[in-house]
């Protein structure tokens, strides 16, 4: 059985600087050996960890559908690794580990519309959820996609020419907003995630929740995605408590007797109601 701790190498074929800040950037890799590639079959909602020799290794959440060629993390420069992971260059190779953890319910949500609600640079695993529902061979699986998301300004919104083509596409409505405008031309949305939820008002009848975002984004879209009459148990968040292992031993992520990163990070509200208040 192969070493679940061990890295794997790739190439970083591609470095894009995704916000005006540049403290986003997304990594596009590939497998240096093929083997690599056939150990890292992944489902939308799932993490790896990326490695620097001599640096150290943090957890990103996958941000590419399992159908395109190149794995891609978005990384935010947050500290010792993330800075350092900033200053790598296309050409360059670093380390892999996982895929860990759940992905989101891709079989509960088949025959339903989807409502994805994000907030932030946390947007990068429903990035590659949105991106597999609108492959041709899966779309007809699932209803109408609804895709809420928000940025503090229209210079951070990340994945922007991803964003103008989805909008172009039928049975998706794409809401793209920011807190504040800045910019008189900026055509879209102005206003909070949770708000801009509760105006767009998505059918939750027969539909799947899917949410990530910073915590406060989090304590505001559940009451909301209550009152649109989304029941606990179909709506869907990706937590990202710290993490060392990744794989359940090191006891670093726990809540109560939940693994964040083996029993998670993809949690029913349901489940989460259920857990210490602390998660
Ligand atoms: C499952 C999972 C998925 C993640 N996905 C992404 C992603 O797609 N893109 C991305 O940019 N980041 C993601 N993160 C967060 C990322 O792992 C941290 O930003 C990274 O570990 C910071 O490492 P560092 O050495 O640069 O920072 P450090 O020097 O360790 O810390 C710098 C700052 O970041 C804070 N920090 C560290 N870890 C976390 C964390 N888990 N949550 C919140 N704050 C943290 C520290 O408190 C400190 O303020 C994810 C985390 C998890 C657990
Ligand atoms: S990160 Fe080690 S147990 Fe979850």
């Amino acid at each position: 059985m192969p070493n679940p701790w061990l890295p794997v190498p790739v190439k970083v074929e591609k470095v894009t600087v995704e916000n005006d800040a540049r403290d986003l950037k997304t990594f596009e890799l590939s497998f240096v050996d093929e083997s690599g590639r056939s150990g890292f079959a992944f489902a939308p909602g799932q993490f790896g960890f990326l490695s620097l020799s001599g640096v150290g290794e943090a957890p990103f959440g996958i941000a590419s559908s399992p159908h395109e060629d190149r794995v891609w993390y978005t990384v935010k420069k947050a500290g010792v690794f993330t800075t350092a992971l900033h200053e790598i260059e296309a050409g360059a190779t670093i380390g892999m580990r996982g895929p860990y953890g759940n992905s989101y319910p891709l079989d509960l949500m088949k025959g339903k519309d989807v409502v994805i609600v994000s907030g932030g640079f946390s947007f990068t695993t429903l990035r590659s959820t949105i991106v597999h529902l609108l492959q041709p061979s899966v779309r007809k699986d699932y209803g109408k996609l609804t895709v809420i998301y928000g940025a503090r300004s229209p210079g951070e919104l990340l994945y922007k020419d991803e964003l103008r083509s989805w909008e172009e596409l039928p049975g998706v409505d794409l809401v793209v907003c920011v807190d504040r405008r800045r910019d008189a031309d900026w055509p879209r949305q102005e206003g909070l995630v949770p708000n801009v939820l509760k105006s767009a008002a998505p059918a939750a009848s027969n539909a799947v929740a899917l949410v990530c975002g910073p915590p406060v984004m989090l304590r505001f879209t559940h009451p909301v995605l209550e009152e649109l009459g989304f029941p606990p148990d179909r709506v869907f968040v990706s937590l990202e408590n710290r993490m060392k292992c990744g794989i359940g031993k090191c006891g670093r992520c726990n809540v109560g007797e939940v693994y964040v990163c083996k029993d998670g990070p993809v949690f029913s509200y349901k489940r989460i109601l259920e857990l210490p208040s602390d998660l």
